[in-house]
C-alpha cells in the first residue's frame, strides 16, 4: 500500500513537468502563429534600437529601422547637392532612390541599402545625422517613407522604431512603447557610440546634435514626435539592458495572447 502511495505521489511532479512544458509549448506555437506590429518610438539615443533588435530577434520578428530610411534620404540629396528647400526638386529626386533593408549573414543585422550599395555605416555619421530632421520633416519624403514602412507591416511580425511609427505609421498597432531618457545619460550614450567610430567627435558637438534633433522632431508641422495615447511609457533612465528587455518582452506576450500588459 505504502509502495502504491509512494508510487503515486512521485509520479505526480513528473506529471506536472510535462504538462507544464506541454501548455508552454502549446503557447509557444500559438504565439508563433499569431503575429503582432510592435511599434518603439521616442527621443533621439533613447536605446529604441537596442530594444527593437532584442526583441524581433526573440519573438522571431522583423526589425526596421525607419530612421535608417530618412538617414538613406539625407545622404542620396547631400551627395547629389539637391536643394531639399525646394520640395519639388525633392519629391523629382525620390524617383530615383531605391531603399531596402538586406540582412548581413554575419552579423545576423539588417543593413540600409541605397541603390544597391550598403550604406548602414556612413548614414550613421554626423554629417548625416546634422541633417536629417531637417530632411524628415518635408512632407513628400514622409509620404515616401511611410507608404513603403506600412507595406513592410501587412504581413505583421514586425518591430519597427522610429519618432511616428504608433502614431501615424501604424495607428492599430498591437503594442506600442514609447522610450524615454535623461538627457545626460543619452548624450553619453550617443557619445560613446560616435566616439568609437571617429575619436574627434567632442561631447558638445553631440549634445548640440541631439538637441537640435529633438527640437525638430517634436515641433515640425508632419507627424510630430509625440507620444501615442495608448502607448506605454519606458523611462529607462535607471534600467540595465536586461531589465528593459524584461518588461517590454511581458508586454509582448501579453499583447500577443490579447492580453492588456501589467505595466
Ligand atoms: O532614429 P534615428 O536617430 O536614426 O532617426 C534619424 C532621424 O530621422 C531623426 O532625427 C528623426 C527622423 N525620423 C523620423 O522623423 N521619423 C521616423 N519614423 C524615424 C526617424
Amino acid at each position: 500500500m505504502v509502495d502504491k502511495v509512494d508510487k503515486v505521489d512521485k509520479g505526480l511532479p513528473g506529471k506536472r513537468v510535462n504538462l507544464v512544458n506541454f501548455v508552454n509549448l502549446i503557447n509557444l506555437i500559438l504565439r508563433l502563429m499569431k503575429r503582432i506590429i510592435i511599434t518603439i518610438d521616442g527621443w533621439s539615443s533613447c536605446g529604441k534600437s537596442t530594444l527593437a533588435k532584442q526583441l524581433a530577434r526573440e519573438l522571431g520578428y522583423v526589425y526596421i529601422d525607419s530612421g535608417a530610411m530618412y538617414r538613406a534620404i539625407t545622404l542620396y540629396l547631400l551627395r547629389n547637392h539637391v536643394d531639399w528647400t525646394k520640395h519639388s526638386a525633392v519629391k523629382e529626386v525620390l524617383k530615383n532612390i531605391k531603399l531596402e533593408f538586406i540582412s548581413n549573414h554575419k552579423t545576423g543585422q539588417t543593413e540600409m541599402h541605397l541603390n544597391n550599395e550598403n550604406v548602414e555605416y556612413v548614414i550613421r555619421d554626423l554629417l548625416v545625422a546634422e541633417k536629417v530632421s531637417e530632411i524628415a520633416a518635408i512632407p513628400e519624403v514622409r509620404e515616401f517613407a511611410v507608404a513603403q514602412q506600412q507595406e513592410m507591416g501587412k504581413k505583421k511580425g514586425i518591430v519597427m522604431d522610429g519618432r511616428d511609427i504608433g502614431t501615424v505609421v501604424f495607428p492599430d498597432a498591437e503594442l506600442k512603447i514609447f522610450m524615454t531618457a535623461d538627457n545626460g545619460i543619452r548624450v553619453q550614450r550617443r557619445f560613446k557610440e560616435l566616439y568609437e567610430k571617429n575619436p574627434n567627435v567632442t561631447i558638445d558637438e553631440v549634445r548640440a546634435n541631439l538637441e537640435m534633433r529633438d527640437y525638430i522632431d517634436s515641433h515640425r508641422q508632419v507627424s510630430p514626435l509625440r507620444k501615442a495615447e495608448d502607448a506605454i511609457e519606458l523611462d529607462n533612465t535607471n534600467l540595465s539592458e536586461r531589465q528593459q528587455f524584461d518588461m517590454a518582452f511581458q508586454w509582448a506576450k501579453a499583447s500577443i495572447d490579447g492580453v492588456k500588459p501589467n505595466v
